[in-house]
């Protein structure tokens, strides 16, 4: 069993009267593994890795680290080291100085600190760049720089504040390749915020997904995609088709007026529920052999699939990501097996319940 690297412990955030920006956090971080919070924008994210770097102290609760209470230790006595939304680069210093600062500290030797400064600039695609003034450089290059910076410390925690934002999309899959690489290889542990979630999704061991400043949902990329707890979950993580609908029973449950074999039970008989069927577990066919028949409305080229809107006889909207493309207009049937439909619980709180509100409204 790996060890517990850091505890939250009902952790509150509180800003004057305001409503708390964080709600009763609880999470155990092991050592050596890549986490990710994930959630909209306000949701609490930066706010947590400030609390955990120590720039930001916590209203109520308790942080630990291996075990230790650690809500009064200052932050440059704690073994994290931090890559910020606004990566916090020296500006009069070039690239070099910058990555070469936290060694300098150290008092390491020259010889070392120039080994070590020119690996990170390697890692993070930038060998050559050293005597570059970062006035110099691009959005993109100053977040790796940053990067670069806080590796060639080998902390125990790495906090990433949504590192890969200013990169285009090719560089950006490169650098979650690499970053990934990287904590696998270091073995540290990396607390990584996103709000894209293929990003979070690519990259995890773990994901906490965030909504209003408490986290919602925890698990795996995989629990995550395929075990939505809730209606924003699924709708947060991945596109979704969102439908009410009724357990009929263990292993079967009823909506858009018709009953379909499912793989989910231990509901009461006829409880409300919420199904999700995701876009790409539909497949097109014949309106006779459908399970479901709509209408073609709108279709779109996305590289390497069709996204279509379809519109069933009842109004309800369905998205369908398929390599066939259909005309629009035309009348095709949608084709699911019992393992792709989701159903989930429909007993939300009262937040739950606005954050659902919130998100039919979008
Ligand atoms: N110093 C502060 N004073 C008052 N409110 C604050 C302060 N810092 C943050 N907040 C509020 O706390 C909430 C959470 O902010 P936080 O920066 O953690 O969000 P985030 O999830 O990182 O969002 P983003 O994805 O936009 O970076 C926001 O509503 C923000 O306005
Ligand atoms: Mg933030």
């Amino acid at each position: 069993m790996a060890n517990t690297i850091i505890s939250f412990k009902d952790v509150v955030k509180q800003y004057d009267e305001d409503d708390p920006v964080l709600k009763k956090i609880n999470f155990d971080i092991e050592e050596g593994r890549f986490y990710t919070l994930l959630g909209p924008s306000g949701c609490g994210k930066t706010t947590i890795l400030r609390i955990i770097a120590g720039f930001t102290d916590v209203s109520e609760g308790d942080i630990f680290f291996e075990g230790k209470r650690m809500n009064d230790i200052p932050a440059n006595k704690r073994q994290v080291n931090t890559v910020f939304q606004d990566y916090a680069l020296f500006p009069h210093m070039n690239v070099f100085d910058n990555v070469a600062f936290g060694l300098k500290i150290k008092k390491m030797s020259k010889k070392d600190i120039e080994k070590k400064v020119l690996e990170a600039l390697k890692l993070v695609q930038l060998p050559g760049y050293e005597n570059r003034e970062i006035t110099e450089m691009s959005g993109g290059q100053r977040q790796r720089v940053a990067i670069a910076r806080a590796i060639v410390n080998e902390p125990k925690i790495l906090l990433l504040d949504e590192p890969l934002s200013a990169l285009d999309l090719k560089l950006r899959t490169d650098m979650q390749y690499e970053l990934r690489a990287l904590q696998k290889r270091l073995g540290i542990t990396f607390i990584f915020v996103t709000h894209d979630q293929e990003e979070a999704l690519a990259m995890s061991d773990e994901i906490f997904v965030m909504n209003k400043g408490k986290i919602v949902q925890s698990g795996t990329p995989v629990d995550i995609y395929d075990e939505p707890i809730n209606h924003f979950v699924a709708d947060f993580v991945g596109e979704s088709n969102i439908v009410a609908g009724e357990m009929v029973e263990d292993n079967l449950v009823k909506f858009v007026g018709k009953t379909f074999e499912c793989v989910d039970g231990g509901m009461r008989p006829n409880e409300p529920v919420e199904v999700v069927l995701r876009p790409e577990d539909l497949s097109l066919t014949t309106p006779e052999h459908g399970k479901l028949v709509v209408t073609v409305d709108t279709q779109l080229f996305r590289g390497v699939h069709y996204e279509m809107n379809c519109i069933d006889a009842d109004g309800n909207e369905w998205m369908v990501h398929s390599t066939k493309k259909a005309k629009k207009g035309s009348k095709v049937g949608l084709y699911f097996e019992p393992e792709d439909i989701h159903v989930m619980r429909f007993n939300e709180s009262e937040e739950d319940f606005e954050a659902r509100l919130d998100s039919y409204e979008d």
